[in-house]
C-alpha cells in the first residue's frame, strides 16, 4: 500500500498526517481541506520535519481530489467538532452533510479504499459513509475506542503509577457517553485490574473515561486532537502492515452480541482487507444490558441521520 489520503487537515487531520509520516510505512499522505492553502501549509509543514525526524513519506496538500486518485486508505476527518456545552450528536446536521460529500467525491477517484470515519457523531459518521459508499462492511468502519480505551488506560496508569504500556483494555459501544468499559478485561502486565485497584477508584475511573472527551472540550474549547490522531494512524499502520492488530472499531453488526444493521465498537483486528475479524466476547448479562442502552442511543441518531434522507 502506498498512498492514504486525509480528509479535512484541521486539528485531528493534520495530527493524523504528521504520526503517519514519522511511521514512515507509505509512500504518499494527501492532506485535503476545503480550505486548500491550510492544507498546503500543514503538508509542507510536516514536509520540512523529514529531514529532522527522518521520514521518505511525501506529504500533499491539496484542495482537489484528483490528488487523491488510488488512494489505498482514506481518513475522514472533515466536519466540525465541538465546542463547550455540546454534545457529539448535536453535530450531526453540520456533519452529515460533510460526510455524505466528501466520500462521494473520494469515490469519483479511488475505486476500492478502506475508509476510516472519525468525524463525529462517530458511529452515526460511519454508517452514513457505508451506506454512501456502497463498500463491503470490512472496508469502512470508524476510530473511537482505541481513542476511549487509551483514555482509561492513561487514567489507570496514573492511578497504579504504573507504564501506560503495561495497562491492556478493552472499550465497546458508541462513542458518546454510554460507551462501555469492561474492567473485567482489563488487567495489568496480565494481572486482573480488580486485583490492584479498590472499586470505588474503578469506578470513578470509568466515568472519567465516559466524559474524557467532554472533559478536554472544556479544557480547550475545541475537542482532542494529539491521541484522535495518533489513534487513528495507528489503525493505518495495522492496515499497511497487514499487522492484524486487535483494536475495538466502529464496526457494522450482522448478528454479533445479539446486535443486527447497527454501527457499533467492537474488537475486531485490522489487516490488509481493513477488518479481518470481529472478536465477539462473552459478555455478563450487566456488559450486555450496557451495552444494548449504548446501541438503543446510536440507533436513535441513526435515525435522526435517515430523516436528513442523504442517501
Ligand atoms: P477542525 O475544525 O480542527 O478541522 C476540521 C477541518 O475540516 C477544517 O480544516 C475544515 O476546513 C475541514 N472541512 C470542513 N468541511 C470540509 C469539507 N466539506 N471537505 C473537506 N474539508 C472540510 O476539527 P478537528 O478537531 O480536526 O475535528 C474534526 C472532526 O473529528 C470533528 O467532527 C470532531 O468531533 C471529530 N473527532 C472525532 C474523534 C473520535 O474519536 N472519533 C476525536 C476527535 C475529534
Ligand atoms: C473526543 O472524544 C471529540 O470525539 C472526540 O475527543
Amino acid at each position: 500500500m502506498s498512498k492514504v489520503t486525509v480528509v479535512g487537515a484541521g486539528n485531528v487531520g493534520a495530527t493524523v498526517a504528521n504520526v503517519l509520516a514519522h511511521h514512515d510505512i507509505v509512500r504518499e499522505v494527501v492532506l485535503l481541506d476545503i480550505q486548500g492553502d491550510f492544507a498546503r501549509g500543514k503538508a509542507l509543514d510536516t514536509w520540512q520535519q523529514a529531514p529532522i525526524d527522518y521520514f521518505s513519506t511525501r506529504l500533499l496538500g491539496t484542495d482537489d481530489y484528483k490528488d487523491t486518485a488510488n488512494s489505498d486508505i482514506v481518513v475522514i476527518t472533515a466536519g466540525v467538532p465541538r465546542k463547550p456545552g455540546m454534545t457529539r450528536d448535536d453535530l450531526i446536521s453540520t456533519n452529515a452533510k460533510i460526510v455524505s460529500t466528501v466520500t462521494q467525491s473520494i469515490l469519483e477517484h479511488s475505486a476500492n479504499p478502506i475508509i476510516i470515519i472519525v468525524s463525529n457523531p462517530l458511529d452515526v459518521m460511519t454508517y452514513a459513509a457505508h451506506k454512501i459508499s456502497g463498500l463491503p462492511d470490512t472496508r469502512v468502519f470508524g476510530m473511537a475506542g482505541i481513542l476511549d480505551t487509551a483514555r482509561y488506560r492513561a487514567f489507570l496508569a496514573t492511578a497504579l503509577d504504573v507504564s501506560p504500556k503495561d495497562i491492556q483494555a478493552v472499550l465497546m459501544g458508541g462513542h458518546g457517553d454510554t460507551m462501555v468499559p469492561l474492567p473485567r478485561y482489563t488487567t495489568v502486565a496480565g494481572i486482573p485490574v480488580t486485583d490492584l485497584i479498590d472499586s470505588e477508584t474503578l469506578d470513578a475511573i470509568i466515568e472519567r473515561t465516559k466524559k474524557g472527551g467532554g472533559e478536554l472540550v472544556k479544557l480547550m474549547g475545541t475537542s482532542a486532537w494529539y491521541a484522535p490522531g495518533a489513534a487513528a494512524a495507528q489503525m493505518v499502520a495495522s492496515i499497511v502492515r497487514d499487522e492484524r492488530r486487535v483494536f475495538p472499531c466502529c464496526v457494522r453488526l450482522n448478528g454479533e452480541y445479539g446486535l443486527n444493521d447497527i454501527f457499533l465498537g467492537v474488537p475486531v483486528t485490522l489487516g490488509k482487507n481493513g477488518i479481518e475479524q470481529k472478536i465477539e466476547l462473552k459478555l455478563n448479562e450487566e456488559e450486555k444490558a450496557s451495552l444494548n442502552t449504548s446501541a438503543e442511543h446510536v440507533r436513535a441518531v441513526m435515525e435522526v441521520y435517515n430523516s436528513m434522507e442523504l442517501g
